[in-house]
C-alpha cells in the first residue's frame, strides 16, 4: 500500500545531510555485505565497524539476525518476505545515510533485484556492494548455527544455498575472498572507502 498521495508532502530538513557530514568529517554511505549464511558477513562487517569507530567515524551495523528480532520480526524466508526484509532495511539505511552515518549491513540479500533496488534508493556513490565470496562447501563445513545440517535433514525449508537460490553479484563494488583472515579484509575495505572519498 502506497502513501504517496497528495495529502502526504515531503518536508525538507533545515539541517541537511551535507551539514551533518561536515560535522562528522566524513560522508554518509552504505557498505552492503552480501553472501551465504556462514560466509562471514557479520564478522567482517563487525571488524570493519570497530576499525572505523577507532578512526572516529560515525557508524551503525544493521545485521539480519538482529533486525529479524524487531523491525522485521513478522517476516520469514519466503522470496516475498526476504524482499520485504531488504526493502525495509534499505529504507532504514537510506535514513541513516541522510543522518550522515556510515551504515554497514549484513544480510544474505540473495536476489540481485533487491540489492539493485537498494542501490536505486541511494545516490550515486553512496551504495557499496561488498560480496563476501565463501564457497557453499566452506559455509556448510563451518555451520556455526547448525542450520545447514537442519536444512540437509529437511527440517528447515527455504534455506539459502540448499533449497533457496543465492544469486552472486555480477559486478560487486568489492569482491572479498571470504576465506581470508579478517585482518586482511578490513584494510581492503578501508582502502576502498578512502579512494571513494567517504573517509579521509
Ligand atoms: S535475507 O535472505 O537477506 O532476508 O536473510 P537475513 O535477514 O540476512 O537472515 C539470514 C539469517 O537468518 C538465519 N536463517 C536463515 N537463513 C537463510 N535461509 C533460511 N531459511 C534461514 N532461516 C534462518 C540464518 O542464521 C541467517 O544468518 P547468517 O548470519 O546469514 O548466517
Amino acid at each position: 500500500q502506497s502513501v504517496k498521495d497528495e495529502n502526504v508532502v515531503w518536508h525538507p530538513h533545515a539541517v541537511t545531510r551535507a551539514d551533518r557530514e561536515k560535522q562528522h568529517g566524513h560522508l554518509g554511505a552504505v557498505l552492503w555485505f552480501t553472501g551465504l549464511s556462514g560466509s562471514g558477513k557479520s564478522t567482517v562487517a563487525g571488524a570493519l565497524e570497530q576499525a572505523l569507530h577507532a578512526l572516529g567515524v560515525s557508524t551503525y551495523l544493521l545485521d539480519g539476525d538482529n533486525v529479524r528480532h524487531g523491525l522485521c520480526s513478522d517476516l520469514g524466508f519466503t522470496d516475498d518476505d526476504r524482499r520485504e526484509n531488504i526493502r525495509r532495511v534499505g529504507e532504514v539505511a537510506k535514513l541513516m545515510v541522510d543522518a550522515g552515518q556510515v551504515v554497514l549491513t549484513a544480510f544474505i540479500s540473495p536476489h540481485r533485484a533487491e540489492r539493485d533496488m537498494v542501490r536505486e534508493l541511494l545516490q550515486e556513490g553512496q551504495f557499496i556492494e561488498v560480496f563476501v565470496d565463501t564457497p557453499l562447501s566452506v559455509c556448510e563445513a563451518r555451520d556455526p548455527k547448525g542450520l545447514y545440517k537442519k536444512a540437509r535433514a529437511g527440517e528447515l525449508k527455504n534455506f539459502t544455498g540448499i533449497d533457496s537460490e543465492y544469486q552472486p553479484p555480477e559486478a560487486p563494488d568489492v569482491h572479498l575472498e571470504g576465506e581470508q583472515l579478517v585482518t586482511h579484509l578490513v584494510p581492503q575495505l578501508l582502502d576502498v572507502m578512502r579512494r571513494r572519498g567517504i573517509i579521509n
